[in-house]
């Protein structure tokens, strides 16, 4: 889009008058030209052509039939270049079907000769309104434009904010919940991969799979509420125990549901823990109860924990893990997660272990988390 200026005393209005006879070129530039207005002539519409090339005219007045090329055509040229310039078509022979044309193709206004001058003035004054007003209007609309531009400009700097600090809420939580169990936020960093792997094999999409990243992420946000002689006892619990452990989806649902952005992730969260049928905690959710997010993460936290070692045993091949989440589809997940699960090459989900378990390890990713 080119830039419209509106017309001042230093920006002279410029016509170009177009006409094989040079006694019309001369009367045409003798009469409309004043302090505010410069005609320029051409005798020929290649001239014509060529000069305006290299400058802006405000109005080009031509006239039909020139030797060469018609005055039609250079109508056609200049609405082409630029669609603001007023071009007023002046012809010896009046012919409605050329004037319709004209017209068609843009002109404002079509004069026969022999033109009484002053009919010329207030065609000429006439054009020049038009396209004062039509310049104006892209004006405007320009400068509208520039203003929607400057603020959505500063509404994405102001939503960039707000997701910086989203991300360090959220790694806030994760930290403070590894400061008391360590692993934890390897585990619900590679959870959360796991989750967003299968929610778009799924078809999950947009705000949804957002909500099912976070919802894995913080999964055991709620461990926060339940004391350490139970979350870190290095034997069984007692039953007494389980029942304060059962507690965390609760807890972590209502940590989360007051904050805005994670309220959606609260449902996953409480129901983190369900199972398909419907022998899960807290609620003894079954089916499509159960929030997809959560039903997507039961399957990926399993498989965390078959590949990850722990104390009493090594880490499980993958092989171990299909074959977990093939005999529990339909009873402990959800047979449509098990089989997106299935779709996904097993190399996929063992590079998504290795490299989440590698960032968090490595001395870098400690001294970042140290500088914050
Ligand atoms: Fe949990």
């Amino acid at each position: 889009m080119r830039d419209y200026f509106l017309p001042s005393k230093a920006n002279p209005v410029k016509i170009l008058i177009v006409d094989d006879d040079a006694n019309v070129r001369s009367i045409l530039a003798q009469h409309l030209s004043h302090e505010n207005c410069a005609c320029i002539t051409s005798e020929n519409a290649f001239d014509a052509l060529n000069k305006i090339k290299h400058t802006d005219f405000s109005l080009v007045i031509s006239d039909v039939m020139m030797p060469g090329m018609a005055g039609t055509e250079l109508l056609r040229f200049i609405k082409r270049q630029d669609s603001a310039t007023s071009v007023i078509m002046i012809t010896g022979v009046l012919d409605i079907g050329t004037a319709v044309d004209c017209l068609r193709l843009g002109a404002c206004d079509y004069i026969t000769k022999p033109f009484n001058l002053p009919v010329v003035r207030r065609a000429v004054d006439r054009a020049l309104e038009q396209r004062q007003l039509l310049i104006e209007n892209q004006y405007y609309q320009q400068e509208l434009e520039k203003k929607v531009r400057e603020q959505l400009g500063k509404l994405n700097g102001a939503l960039k904010e707000v997701e910086e600090s989203y991300k360090i809420t959220l790694e806030a939580i994760t930290t403070a919940l590894d400061a008391r169990e360590h692993e934890t936020q390897a585990h619900s960093q590679r959870v959360r991969e796991f989750t967003l792997t299968l929610a778009r094999q799924l078809g999950l999409e947009g705000e949804d799979l957002v909500h099912a990243g976070r919802g894995a992420l913080l999964h055991d946000v709620g461990k926060i509420g339940v004391p350490d002689s139970i979350l870190l006892k290095p034997a069984k619990l007692t039953v007494e125990e389980w029942v304060e452990m059962k507690k965390h989806p609760q807890i972590g649902y209502d940590i989360l549901l007051p904050i805005k952005f994670l309220s959606p992730a609260a449902e996953i969260v409480l129901s983190h823990q369900e199972r398909w049928d419907g022998k899960g905690y807290p609620n003894g959710l079954g089916g499509t109860d159960i929030p997809l997010g959560a039903r997507i993460f039961a399957a990926v936290d399993t498989m965390d924990a078959m590949l990850s070692n722990r104390p009493y045993r090594k880490a499980l091949p993958i092989e171990a893990v299909t074959e977990e989440l093939r005999r529990f589809s339909g009873t402990q997940f959800d047979p449509q997660v098990v089989e997106a699960f299935l779709s996904i090459p097993c190399e996929t989900w063992l590079s998504i272990h290795e490299s989440v378990t590698l960032l968090y390890k490595s001395q870098e990713f400690q001294d970042l988390l140290c500088r914050k």
